[in-house]
């Protein structure tokens, strides 16, 4: 028996109103517009105003999702959000969401997993489509980064902003929707991306505080080269799986971290740069949210046609890697 197959119905996605451009953080910490440009690509990101949390970015970007499925929120059976910085430590945005959005009936959780996290949660939300589980599905990726950037560092804060994506996913024929995905982590350079303290091992003294462990801290070096030396492969591995050839990829959605990763994988994956979606000038590295933002941009101001082949790409916290394929319906 074939397995029915699970697309994207729907699709959203929401940035704050707050623009934080280059010169903005010049005022904050010793940079220049110059070498923002240079090394990232970024040239301003968006803030989450002090009234809004994670879940409100989310509704915002689910209403939307919602309205281009064209369905009620109630026919939603299952709401995954994909955040690292959610409203609270629990319980889970997922179900704030719910509260929000009202449904009833709807199973809820978070899955955390940084900037990998919304193709993660695409290919889970997936697998309760084909299985026949649920019917329709509300995959989210919602980021509230600036809450936990570390403003004195200018190595991170340039890099980082604040949006949401959400997708509805319904069932479609076998051999339409999602393709392939392939995931793989490499958990011993997880320290290499991570909030250092406010956890069970290293729960948060004030001496921590002061020095800023309850924020983002990278090595953005080590994390630059894991990601470009990853890329081709889970890339590869998921090309493989949905038996398709680099020419046949229409789209190439990335996360949007740098565009000097983008670059080195546009060469490495021979994926021409007119196929690859890049807005992280306007955004910066939204973490889960960013590819999603991107898609949505894309669809909105390009559209995307029926067969078309997109292929995404996402690394990040972990250290993980994801990717998958989608034939859109
Ligand atoms: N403005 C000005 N100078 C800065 C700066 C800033 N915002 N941030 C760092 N510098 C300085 C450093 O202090 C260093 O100075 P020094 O040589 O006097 O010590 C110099 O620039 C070079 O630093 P380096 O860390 O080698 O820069 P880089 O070219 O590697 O760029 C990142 C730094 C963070 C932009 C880059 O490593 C990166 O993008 N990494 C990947 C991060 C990422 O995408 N993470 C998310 C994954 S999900």
């Amino acid at each position: 028996m074939e397995i029915r197959g699970a697309c994207i119905a729907g699709l959203g996605a929401y940035v704050p109103q707050r623009v934080l451009t280059n010169q903005d953080l010049c005022d904050i910490v010793d940079t220049s517009d110059q070498w923002i440009v240079e090394h990232t690509g970024i040239r301003e990101r968006r803030m989450l105003a002090e009234d809004q949390a994670t879940s409100d970015l989310a509704y915002e970007a689910t209403l939307l999702a919602l309205e281009d499925a064209d369905i009620p929120a109630d026919d939603i059976d299952l709401i995954i959000v994909a955040s690292v910085t959610p409203d609270v430590p629990f319980p889970a945005t997922a179900s704030l969401l719910q509260a929000k959005l009202g449904v009833r009936g709807a199973g809820t959780y978070d899955l955390m997993s940084g900037c990998t996290g919304w193709v993660q949660a695409l290919a889970t939300g997936s697998q309760f489509i084909q299985s026949g589980s649920c019917e329709r599905v509300l995959v989210v990726a919602a980021e509230a980064l600036t809450r936990v950037t570390n403003w004195t560092d200018r190595s991170t804060c340039v890099l980082f902003g604040d949006g949401a994506c959400a997708a509805v996913l319904e069932p479609c024929d076998p051999g339409q929707g999602l393709l392939s995905f392939a995931m793989d982590t490499q958990g011993d350079a997880a320290h290499l991306l991570t909030i250092p303290a406010g956890g069970s091992r290293t729960p948060m003294t004030p001496e921590l505080l002061a020095d800023h462990k309850d924020r983002l801290h990278m090595d953005g070096h080590e994390v630059f080269k894991l990601a470009v030396r990853g890329i081709p492969e889970i890339v590869g591995q998921t090309m493989e799986k949905a038996g398709l050839e680099f020419d046949d990829v229409d789209l190439c959605v990335m996360h949007q971290a740098n565009i000097r990763i983008m670059d080195a994988a546009h060469r490495r994956l021979d994926i021409p740069y007119e196929k690859m979606v890049i807005n992280l000038d306007k955004y910066g590295n939204t973490s889960a949210a960013s590819l999603g933002i991107a898609l949505h941009e894309h669809k909105c101001e390009k559209g995307i046609a029926p067969g078309d082949h997109i292929l995404m790409v996402a690394f990040g916290a972990g250290f993980s890697l994801a990717a998958a394929v989608f034939r859109w319906v």
